[in-house]
């Protein structure tokens, strides 16, 4: 029988090609990310990690393992955004209504998102338009070198509290990746209508 970290892997693959695509990956790989671009990804990010550390706040207990203190990117980014003199976003908090085993779902979101974050970091370098917005970025810099420690000490953790769970972990996992679309959606909005064509 598949493992919960294996479950969530498999089944939500394709999903994340669709949102690695939807976020720029196609000009990241290319080098022709533009500013507008690097900070739309910004603000997207803000506005999922805020949701979901708020919400995550509201079960101490439940997530006490998990070290929330330490897994914190929303400072990162209000940093990046300050640097870049972006006010933080107005969206709505997207994971008010879920239980601490949702969250979970989303929580495994993020935390890989990290991993995918090295990568990006790498590619954005190759980004000659970005290059000047990198002096002091943070987000992407994400764990450094304790990535790979970071990640399996929150697999240690979800495969603890998913034990019996596993389907509403993958299925809430499933809808935080279309909670990323929809953020993106609504900064693109929120950008179009402060800089009308
Ligand atoms: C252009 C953007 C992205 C690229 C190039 C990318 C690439 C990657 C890569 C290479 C890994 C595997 C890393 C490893 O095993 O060491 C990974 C893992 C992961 N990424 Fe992304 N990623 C991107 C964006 C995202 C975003 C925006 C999210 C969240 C919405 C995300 C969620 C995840 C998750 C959950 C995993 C863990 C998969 C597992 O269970 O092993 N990624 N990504």
């Amino acid at each position: 029988m598949n493992t919960i970290a294996e479950r969530l892997r498999e089944e939500t693959r394709p999903i994340h090609e669709q949102t690695e695509h939807l976020l720029y990956a196609d000009a990241l790989r290319t080098g022709t990310l533009s500013a507008d671009q690097y900070r739309h990804l910004l603000l997207t990010h803000f506005g999922y990690h805020r949701s979901l550390e708020s919400a995550i706040d509201q079960h101490p207990d439940f997530f006490a393992d998990y070290e929330p203190d330490t897994r914190r990117k929303t400072p990162w980014l209000a940093a990046d955004l300050a640097q870049l003199h972006l006010s933080q976003p107005f969206t709505d908090d997207v994971f008010t209504a879920w239980s601490p085993t949702e969250l979970l779902g989303a929580a495994y979101v993020g935390e890989g998102s990290m991993l995918g974050g090295k990568t990006v970091w790498h590619y954005l370098q190759q980004c000659s338009a970005v290059v000047p917005l990198l002096k002091n970025a943070r987000f992407y810099q994400g764990y450094g070198s304790e990535t790979g420690q970071r990640w399996r000490a929150f697999g240690a953790f979800l495969t603890q509290k998913a034990a019996g769970r596993p389907d509403v972990v993958v299925d809430a996992a499933q809808r935080a990746f279309l909670i990323y679309h929809k953020l993106f959606k609504a900064v693109q909005l929120i950008l179009t209508e402060t800089n009308p064509v």
